[in-house]
């Protein structure tokens, strides 16, 4: 196989973020305490894994960094949109995850970071009520005003490349509707002629990203670039595409424990898994067309883990159910259990009990950082289209489903997939398989 020609990344990174809530905040100022040397990037894939290059006696262990041209966190310089006006620093400090001694070292570098206007239609999220917003004729002028705002970052910051992340509120549920969603050429019609229940806003960052040459991350379950016009326009700009929904809690547990019982041959009758969640994030999702959204998402991970065509036996007719609930006095220290209904030997009934009290901004933190870096890696590769080697990171990763591909939500089949993408990237082979 050719050798991929990564081209270095030399220079700053802009990382422009959609939304600038719990996720967004707590990320950037994890960056900016870790650059000063007073925190740790704990749960970075890119800051702590090591891979394996080589095999046998030459085999070593390297950091991502060691293997591929990667920018390093000093070279990151932050820009975000938002509904509401709070700068960084304020909105660190009203989503109440990190505490202040966490915060106010860095507070100077956050107070910079004054959210631009938002690209945004309260229809898609009923529950803000913020009005940092663009006055827009119709989508298509949406599309142009984040164009715009993208070329003003790149020419006040003199960043070399700039990725784009949506860390915003998930919004209502849109069905691909091929009509709108088929083709590039319907996508744009249907922006100027401002069809707003099938172009949501996200969609209008979307395009605005790819045509300004910015990869596009979508962080939340929004079904913004999983239809056929956004990967047609990812291959004709040439630039990546990454989605959707940041796996942290629940998800993450689910796809590294339903292996367990698949690798072990043993039944499911059912799996319910419920939360509760007191942030923003949590309001916004306890309105119904909202959770839909994640719903969707949510659902998607044991199919392709435990599938019932390939043992009916054991997975026939299993009963999965996922629940959130808001509730304020937890904010953004979401609990979670699973009750998951298993059965052994000749049918006798087992259950498993998980319970995960985590904190929701902390498990998506990390993966914020990974998947701005290594998108940013992906389009100096020259690759472009759906970055499936980010399945990983992601609780519904996107896929061709218009061919019948079936995702990949298996966590340790995802994690041999980014392994391998970073081995080719870096010029050596990919060497393990999936089965
Ligand atoms: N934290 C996790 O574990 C996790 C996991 C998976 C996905 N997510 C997703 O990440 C997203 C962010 O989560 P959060 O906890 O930071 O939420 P949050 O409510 O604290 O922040 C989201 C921000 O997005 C802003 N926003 C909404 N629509 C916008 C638009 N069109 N343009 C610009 N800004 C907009 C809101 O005003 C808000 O400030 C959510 O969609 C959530 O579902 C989070």
């Amino acid at each position: 196989m050719a050798k991929e020609i990564v081209k270095p990344a030399t220079g700053k990174l802009g990382i422009m973020v959609v939304g600038l809530g719990a996720v967004s905040t707590t990320f950037m100022t994890g960056v900016m305490m870790a650059r000063k040397g007073l925190a740790k990037p704990v749960g970075s894939m890119t800051q702590y894994d090591k891979i394996r290059i080589g095999k046998g006696e030459n085999k070593k262990y390297l950091h991502y960094n060691e293997i591929v041209s990667m920018p390093s966190l000093d070279d990151l310089v932050f820009a975000a949109w938002d509904v509401f006006p709070a700068n960084a620093y304020e909105s660190a400090i009203n989503a109440e995850v990190l505490k202040e001694k966490d915060i106010e070292p860095v507070k100077d570098e956050l107070l910079k970071i004054k959210p631009l206007k938002a690209a945004f239609d309260k229809n898609y999220a009923k529950r803000l009520d913020g009005d940092n917003v663009k006055q827009c004729k119709d989508r298509w002028d949406m599309t142009e005003q984040v164009r715009e705002d993208i070329r003003n970052f790149k020419k006040e910051t003199g960043v070399d490349r700039v990725v784009v992340l949506w860390a915003a509120s998930t919004e209502i549920y849109v069905e691909p509707d091929m009509k709108y969603h088929g083709t590039i050429a319907a996508l744009e019609q249907a922006m100027k002629d401002n069809v707003v229940d099938k172009i949501a806003p996200s969609m209008c960052y979307a395009y605005a990203a790819l045509m300004e040459d910015c990869p596009f991350i979508m962080g939340a379950p929004n079904t913004t670039v999983d239809i056929p016009a956004m990967w047609e326009l990812s291959e004709k700009t040439q630039v990546p595409i990454a989605g959707k929904d940041f796996k942290t809690g629940q998800t993450l547990v689910k796809s590294g424990f339903a292996p367990i019982i698949g690798t072990r041959m043993l039944g499911l009758n059912g799996w319910f898994s419920t939360n509760i969640l007191g942030n923003r994030d949590g309001l916004v999702l306890d309105e119904p067309a909202n959770f839909r959204t994640k719903e969707v998402s949510k659902l998607s991970t044991l199919e392709s883990i435990l599938v019932a065509d390939d043992q009916p036996d054991l997975y026939s007719e299993y009963y999965h159910k996922v629940r959130i609930n808001y509730y304020p006095p937890r904010n953004d220290n979401k609990e979670g259990w699973d009750n998951i209904d298993i059965f052994g030997w000749m049918g006798y009934p087992m259950q498993i009990k998980i319970n995960f009290l985590c904190r929701d901004s902390i498990l998506a933190a990390p993966l914020c950082l990974d998947l701005c870096l290594l998108m940013d890696l992906a389009h100096r590769a020259g690759r472009y289209g759906t970055q499936r080697f980010l399945s990983f990171f992601l609780k519904s990763p996107m896929h061709d489903y218009t061919q019948d591909e079936i995702p990949v939500n298996h966590l340790f089949q995802q994690y041999v997939m980014l392994k391998n993408a970073i081995r080719e990237m870096g010029g050596y082979e990919a060497d393990e398989e999936i089965d």
